[in-house]
């Protein structure tokens, strides 16, 4: 195992996730971010990010010396004795035309390029297009720092576990002996390691959250195909997922993909194939089938209200983009409560991980409260606790009977024994 010093740069789930699993198999690691009350409350043990298992990651690599936290990515390459393996997880949202915006990444390197010791290696983890680790290494100018792709495969709220048991380690760069190393930094999770040039491992990134999207959009329309034709598209995912071509996994129906990740390298993958210009319908068609399914949901919506949304109540059961996590971005469920809001309708949304004001919703700490007036409900996340409501108690509560299940979550048999009808996706109701 190598034993260089590891600094990582950017502390969100990726960052965060990434230094505290290298430091928890026996890496010394140094976490820098921007944000000093964000390093301060790290310090002192306080994880904000909804990760399971890495609070706990993060008290034992401080505990054990193997893991501090510093303000700013240059003192930490400074006080740092020797070459270092600097991982950039800094975001790399979506800019105006779709594109990755990079200038955080840029701004990073621009403040360490002078001081990185020779024979240290630059490795990107954030998701950046393809061509991105050549740009950083003409923006260092240094012919003694490798640069080296090293996408990330964590889905957030299991990112501790993805990291710690991952499928494969994709490394690539220029510099076969730097790739090499940086594999090397994985040699305690015993994944198989794939090596291959910078572009590649960079492609590798979209190319997987792209196919990702695109399973899921293919699985929506299915489902809505099954709606129309009387199939019922948890038998039709059943008799496809045996398939080993196909697989079981990330075949879920829902009100549609989001997320931090999927929505923005979708878009950014589609720009970059028409600045090349090469045409990807299929990828377009991925990405509006994802827009088609939030006005599924709210025509599902609209009908079960007769027809017009002006004035209903709905109660919204999850706001968050998934379970498991509090993270709003390119959340499905705020796509559809934006449609909804925007016909009219009068929101009350309940979601076990979410508080604070949000903007065309009301926001509240109880899902009967959720539920109390409404006359339809709309589950839009999955978590459990919500197919173990009380559903007498739902019954009373609500003004009508309807529940739109966009998770097909709910036990359908026990909402029926009190008079609910649950309307769920690609299936009847
Ligand atoms: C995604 C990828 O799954 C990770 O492999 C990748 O590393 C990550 O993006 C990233 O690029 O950083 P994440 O955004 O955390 O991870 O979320 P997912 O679990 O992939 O879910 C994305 C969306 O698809 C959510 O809205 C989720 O509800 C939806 N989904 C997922 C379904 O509707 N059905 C499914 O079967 C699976």
């Amino acid at each position: 195992m190598s034993t260089r010093r590891v600094i990582v740069v950017g502390t969100g789930y990726v960052g965060l996730t990434t230094g505290a699993c290298l430091a928890s198999v026996g890496h010394r690691v140094t976490c820098a971010d921007i944000d000093p009350a964000k390093i301060a409350r790290l310090r002192a043990g306080q994880v904000d990010i909804l990760e399971t298992g890495l609070a706990e990651l993060v008290s034992g690599g401080t505990a054990s010396g193997n893991l501090d936290f510093v303000l700013g990515a240059r003192p930490a390459v400074v006080t740092a004795d020797g070459p270092v393996a600097l991982f950039l997880c800094v975001p790399t949202p979506m800019g105006a035309g779709g594109e990755a915006d990079l200038r955080a990444v840029e701004s990073v390197v621009g403040e360490i390029a002078d001081v990185l010791p020779a024979g240290s290696v630059l490795v990107t983890k954030s998701t950046v297009p393809v061509g991105t680790a050549a740009r950083v290494a003409d923006m260092l100018g240094r012919d003694d720092i490798a640069v080296v792709s090293n996408p990330e495969f964590l889905r957030e709220g299991s990112a501790v576990s993805d990291f710690l048991n991952p499928d494969r380690v994709v490394v690539g760069s220029d510099d076969r002996a730097a790739a090499e190393l940086v594999g090397g930094l994985y040699d305690a999770l015993n994944a198989p390691v794939v090596v291959t040039d910078a572009a590649s491992a960079e492609m590798v990134k979209y190319a997987a959250n792209c196919y990702l999207a695109t399973k899921l959009s293919y699985v929506n329309a299915i489902a809505g195909l099954c709606e129309r034709l009387g199939a019922d598209v948890e038998a039709v995912i059943e008799g496809m997922g045996h398939d080993p071509r196909i697989g079981r996994s990330f075949l879920r129906p829902g009100p549609g993909w989001g997320g931090s990740c999927l929505p923005k390298d979708t878009r950014a993958l589609a720009q970059v194939a028409e600045a090349a210009g090469y045409a990807f319908p299929l990828l377009d068609a991925a990405i509006d089938t994802n827009l088609a399914q939030h006005a599924h949901v709210v025509a599902k919506v609209r009908r079960l209200c007769g027809g017009a949304l002006a004035g209903a109540r709905i109660g919204l059961l999850g706001v968050a983009f998934k379970a498991g996590t509090n993270d709003l971005r390119d959340s499905p469920a705020l796509a559809v409560a934006e449609l909804l809001a925007a016909e009219g309708a009068e929101l009350t949304a309940y979601d076990p991980a979410v508080n604070g004001e949000l903007s065309r919703l009301s926001l509240v700490d109880d899902p009967y409260l959720a539920v109390k007036g409404a006359d339809v409900v709309v589950v839009l996340t999955e978590w459990p606790e919500f197919a173990t409501l009380d559903w007498s108690l739902v019954a009373e509560l609500m003004a009508g009977q309807s529940i739109v299940d966009t998770r097909n979550l709910l036990p359908l048999n026990d909402l029926r024994a009190e008079g609910l009808a649950c309307h769920p996706i690609g299936r009847a109701p």
